[in-house]
């Protein structure tokens, strides 16, 4: 695996993951702000999206049928758009970049869930994310996972807003991505912080902040 490039400037790269419905966004908001009120400059962001061309895609991979490697093409673009108007300059300004999805749910989904290349998605990580002068890739210093079962994430959903394209997946769908989500962990145990996102909202915030702590990413 390729080195991990964590030391841009003092900045601090923190994405989230988990299948819809596994509640990460409410998690997001909450430790934004704790971020903010131990001092730091916080940058809230998404995936697909976080640059205006970048949310222009997200409505086009999110509403569109395509086959796997075009969702994948326009993914990384997205991303690449996202890291390079975005992430890096946030980072290089010292600031806590909290990132809703990044590459693990295109290995996750695109991977896992639609069965594409993996080999594939990592030339692609390493065309977008590489560092050549740094000898690695941009990746999180530190990825939270909110670990559903995918039936619970289903019932969660069930009669909530008109579902994309994602989100209108079968159960089998999601157990394919969570299975794709725990072989990235398997992959780079130190990264990930995996979340039991079956107890109750306050539980989850409880488990995400003494995380943080323990990584001594927050007093
Ligand atoms: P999501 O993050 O769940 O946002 P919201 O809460 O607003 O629905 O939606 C993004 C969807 O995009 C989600 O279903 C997963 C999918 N996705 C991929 O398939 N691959 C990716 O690389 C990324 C970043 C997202």
């Amino acid at each position: 695996m390729p080195q991990v490039i964590v030391s841009l400037s003092s900045g601090l790269f923190i994405s989230f993951e988990g299948i819809d419905g596994a509640g990460k966004s409410t998690h997001l908001g909450r430790l934004a702000q704790a971020f903010r009120d131990s001092g730091r400059v916080v940058t809230q962001t998404r995936e697909p999206g976080g640059t205006v061309l970048a949310e222009q895609l997200r409505q086009m991979i999110l509403q569109q049928p395509m086959d796997a490697l075009t969702e994948a093409l326009l993914i990384f673009a997205a991303r690449r758009d996202h890291l390079q108007g975005v992430i890096l300059p946030a980072l290089a300004r010292g600031e806590v970049v909290l990132c809703d999805r990044y590459t693990d749910a295109t290995f996750a989904y695109q991977g896992h869930g639609r069965d594409f290349d993996l080999q594939v998605l990592s030339e692609l990580e390493r065309w977008v994310q590489g560092a050549p002068d740094r000898g690695g890739l941009v990746q999180p210093q530190c990825t939270i996972w909110f670990d559903l079962p995918p039936a619970v994430a289903a019932e969660r959903l069930a009669g909530a807003r008109l579902p994309d394209k994602f989100e209108a997946q079968p159960v089998a769908f999601f157990e394919r991505v969570a299975a794709g989500y725990a072989a990235r962990r398997q992959a780079d145990p130190q990264r990930f912080v995996r979340i039991d996102a079956q107890q109750s909202i306050d539980a989850v915030w409880l488990d995400v902040h003494a995380a943080m702590q323990q990584r001594g990413l927050l007093p």
